[in-house]
């Protein structure tokens, strides 16, 4: 097997998204839009990888350096052109005389096995040069290939460039390229900027190698969508909308009911089991676990969460927390990072928890917050009930043992100890701990003053 190097080009502007964001950097269902590209390099076990940053440097590789550490950088100063940014390489590749894999970081829909098949042609063929290609039906924006009357491949026009006679060409550039080392970086160094964009192309170093009568050899995608390059905020969203498509299908020919795949989000790297139902507009971020027979949504979002099986989620956000088996949470609750919930625990409407452990059976119904708190089994919060965690400088706990019944609307001002079977009467502002089988009552007593009205007049 030759030795290949990879080069990802994301230096450009990406001024067309009108963003003060680098456009490598905006979310792609979820991941930044580079991270597919670096995914490919890492799947192919490149150990020579390189991206080339421009004006976002630094907040690139930030973001680069813990998708892929192994990744080496090359600053482009000025963004003249795709030409140009690979040539930026050469002094990095200097002596390297194996295969170029050239790859435009906006252009993420990209399967392994395409850029496998691209490599093999490539090889197979001993090239200059192999490109993908595909034939689009509306090829708006991208570079055309342009042939002769045998059918040959001559060059590549970018768009800004077209005649019009050539505006009817529907097969275009993919913008992803094998190259034999030596001869790119012999051939970048004759490209020039004679084009309406004046900017050094690398699609002409194909017409330059095939003037040179060099092999050019070209594959195309099967399934066209591979190719969609992202430059504008309409490509962001309608590339985003592909990807979540192919996460929701894979889910569904594991056995993982998606009801309505046009209104679910589910990222990339989340396993859910057998026969959950994903309801309507429920975003589940990557690495999420659900179990099977769950019941995750309508309106959910599940971020990086584990969830056993047979528990329900309706309407609620769940981040960064384990929750366990045959537990329903929901509608309207809030589970904050670093909470553990245990099995056939029910939480309900307006419930806020962060950073709680509920064990097995307890019940936290309605309109609660629970902060730093541990409940043991079996416990039952009543409704209205607040757990005073902050004092103004630090979080303190509060600890409510196995089968204690919280009345309704406590104030359980922390750090705070409810012993085993006790209870708290409703309206309770809880300061002490209550020792076990007892019950603690923390109110003024209610005083009628009977015909007030009457003497009010
Ligand atoms: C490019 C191709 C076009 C192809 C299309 C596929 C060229 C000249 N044109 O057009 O044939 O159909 O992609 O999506 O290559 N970049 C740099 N430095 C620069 C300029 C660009 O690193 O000086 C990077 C950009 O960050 C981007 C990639 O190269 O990741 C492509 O640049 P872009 O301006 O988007 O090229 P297109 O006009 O889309
Ligand atoms: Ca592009």
């Amino acid at each position: 097997m030759e030795s290949i190097a990879s080069i990802i080009l994301a230096a450009g502007q990406g001024k067309r998204m009108k963003s003060s964001i680098p456009k490598t950097l905006h979310s792609v269902a979820g991941k930044p839009m580079i991270s597919y590209s670096l995914k490919i390099t890492e799947s192919l076990n490149i150990k020579n990888k390189i991206v080339i940053v421009g004006k976002y440097a630094e907040e690139i590789r930030e973001v680069v350096d813990h998708i892929d550490a192994g990744v080496t950088y090359v600053y482009q100063k000025e963004q003249l052109g795709t030409a140009h940014a690979v040539q930026q390489a050469e002094p990095q590749l200097n002596g390297f005389s194996g295969i170029v894999l050239v790859l435009y970081a906006d252009v993420p829909l990209l399967r392994k096995k395409t850029i496998q098949k691209l490599i093999d042609t490539h090889i197979k063929n001993k090239a200059s040069c192999t490109l993908l290609t595909a034939i689009l039906e509306n090829p708006e924006g991208y570079g055309r290939i342009t042939k002769d009357e045998e059918e040959k491949v001559v060059g590549i026009v970018e768009q800004c460039d077209l005649k019009k006679s050539q505006e009817a060409i529907k097969e275009v550039n993919a913008g992803i390229y094998c190259f034999n080392a030596r001869e790119l970086f012999a051939n970048l160094k004759l490209v020039n900027n004679n084009n309406n964009q004046k900017e050094y192309y690398l699609t002409d170093v194909i017409r330059i190698l095939l003037n040179k009568n060099h092999l050019v050899k070209t594959v195309a995608v099967e399934d066209i969508e591979e190719i969609y390059g992202i430059n504008t905020r309409m490509d962001l969203s309608r590339i985003s909308r592909i990807l979540y498509n192919r996460n929701a299908i894979n889910h569904m020919s594991n056995g993982v009911t998606v009801i309505d795949t046009s209104n679910t989000y589910i990222e990339s790297n989340v396993k859910i089991g057998q026969d959950t139902i994903i309801y309507p507009f429920t975003m589940i971020t990557d690495g999420t676990r659900i179990g099977k027979n769950c019941h995750i949504g309508p309106y959910s979002h599940i971020i990086n969460s584990i969830i056993g099986k047979e528990t329900r989620v309706y309407s609620s956000v769940v981040e960064k927390s384990k929750i366990g088996n045959k537990t329903n949470v929901g509608p309207y609750t809030h589970i904050r990072p670093d909470s553990i919930i245990g099995n056939e625990v029910r939480i309900g409407n307006y419930v806020e928890v962060k950073k709680s452990f509920i064990n097995n059976g307890s019940k936290v119904g309605h309109l609660t917050y629970l902060g730093d708190a541990t409940l043991g089994k079996k416990v039952n919060i009543g409704a209205g009930t607040i757990t005073c965690n902050y004092d103004g400088e630090k979080k303190n706990p509060t600890i409510i043992k196995d089968n204690v019944f919280i009345g309704s609307n406590n104030s359980l001002v922390a750090p705070v100890v409810i012993e085993e079977n006790s209870y708290t009467a409703a309206g309770s502002t809880i300061t002490e701990d209550v020792p076990a089988e007892s019950l603690g009552i923390a109110r003024s007593r209610q005083r009628n003053i009977v015909d007030w009205i009457k003497n009010k007049k």
